[in-house]
């Protein structure tokens, strides 16, 4: 009798342990309102970058969140079991714990992201509470305004990124970063010109704050740089504008950072560790492209549409 006590008593005192350490992860967990329109922002602007809900398979980088839903709501029935899944897959990716092994294949596996834990953690509930958009869906909202040459900016600029993203994905998975920067130095440029050339187009990076002097931005583009960055603080829309002066026509499209990218364009000693960055320095020795955080107006893509 008494061990059967002391048994419940251990029991019960674990039990509590348990519930205090977890704090937050226990069951039935929802987010105020306040907390899911911050939350839902903060994957807008840099999950879905490549997580895109729209249903253009060409510019998309990553399975839709739709998808990835559905299949660890199968798996994970449980909120408490579904959203630890979703944290460590995100905190460390690796094929393992990987519940999309054709994803991997299609798109190469997800590089690790620099995100802090209670925000991780309001994704993963965030990401369990609510139903995501249905591609589909997304289709017919696009289709009604996805016309002319702003439009066609928008897609080159796409087709772009993912070629540029898809490779720095890929370097970053093969050998780390070291390897990607050197990846990035070497090629950056010309893969960007063999983009233009094959698209028979002209399409560069510039910012305000450029690692390469050659992607410094014009005193032009600095002024559109600047009403992006409105646009930004003021949550307005960030689409594709155009203007054309006496040199010509020109289109220009948004570049915004997402966690992957403060390994190297974060605050130094912090994302971007000290150590890495003394490498990037001897190779950019001018850089000032640094000290960015998420969701933040990085530069822009140009495009020549003389050349269109
Ligand atoms: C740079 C592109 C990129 C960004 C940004 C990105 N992901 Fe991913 N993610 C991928 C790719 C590619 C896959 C599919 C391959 C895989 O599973 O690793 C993926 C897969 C996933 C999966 C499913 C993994 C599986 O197979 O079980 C989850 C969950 C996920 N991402 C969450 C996130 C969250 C949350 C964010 C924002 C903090 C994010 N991702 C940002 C590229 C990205
Ligand atoms: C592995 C390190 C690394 C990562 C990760 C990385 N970059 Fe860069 N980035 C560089 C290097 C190096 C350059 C200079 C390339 C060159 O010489 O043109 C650069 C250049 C750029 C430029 C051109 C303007 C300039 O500063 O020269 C933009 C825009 C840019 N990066 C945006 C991003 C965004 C957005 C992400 C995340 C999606 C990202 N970068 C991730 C290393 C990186």
């Amino acid at each position: 009798m008494r061990r059967i006590l002391t048994f419940s008593v251990l029991f019960i005192m674990m039990a509590v342990a348990c519930n205090q350490g977890q704090e937050q992860a226990t069951k039935d967990k929802v987010l105020s309102a306040e907390k899911l329109a911050t939350t839902k922002e903060y994957v807008a602007l840099n999950c879905q970058t490549c997580h895109s809900p729209d249903a253009d398979h060409d510019s998309r980088l990553a399975p839709p969140f739709f998808a990835i839903r559905k299949h660890y709501l199968k798996e994970f029935p449980e909120q408490a079991d579904f959203e630890k899944a979703i944290k460590s897959f995100v905190e460390r990716p690796n094929e393992e714990h990987a519940l999309m092994l054709g994803a991997i294949e299609k798109f190469g596996l997800m590089p690790p992201m620099m995100v802090e834990e209670s925000q991780l953690n309001d994704i993963a509930t965030y990401l369990y509470q609510v139903e995501q958009i249905h591609p589909q869906h997304s289709d017919k909202a696009e289709g009604a305004h996805g016309k002319g040459k702003s439009a066609e900016v928008k897609r080159l600029a796409l087709s772009t990124k993912k070629v540029l993203g898809k490779n720095l994905m890929g370097e970053l998975k093969e050998g780390g970063k070291e390897h990607a920067l050197s990846f990035c130095n070497v090629q950056a440029i010309t893969l960007t010109d063999s983009m233009s050339q094959n698209l028979k187009h002209r399409i560069r990076r510039v910012s305000d704050k450029a690692r390469n002097p050659n992607n410094k931005a014009s005193a032009e583009e600095l002024k559109v740089l600047a009403e992006y960055q409105q646009a930004l603080e003021s949550k307005e829309e960030l689409g594709p504008r155009m203007l054309n002066n006496e040199n010509g026509n020109y289109g220009y499209f948004p570049i915004l950072t997402n966690p992957m990218c403060l390994q190297c364009h974060g605050k130094i000693g912090a994302e971007l560790e000290t150590d890495f960055y003394q490498k990037v320095q001897q190779l950019y020795p001018e850089d000032e492209a640094t000290g960015y955080g998420p969701g933040e107006l990085r530069g822009m893509w140009v495009v020549d549409l003389d050349s269109l």
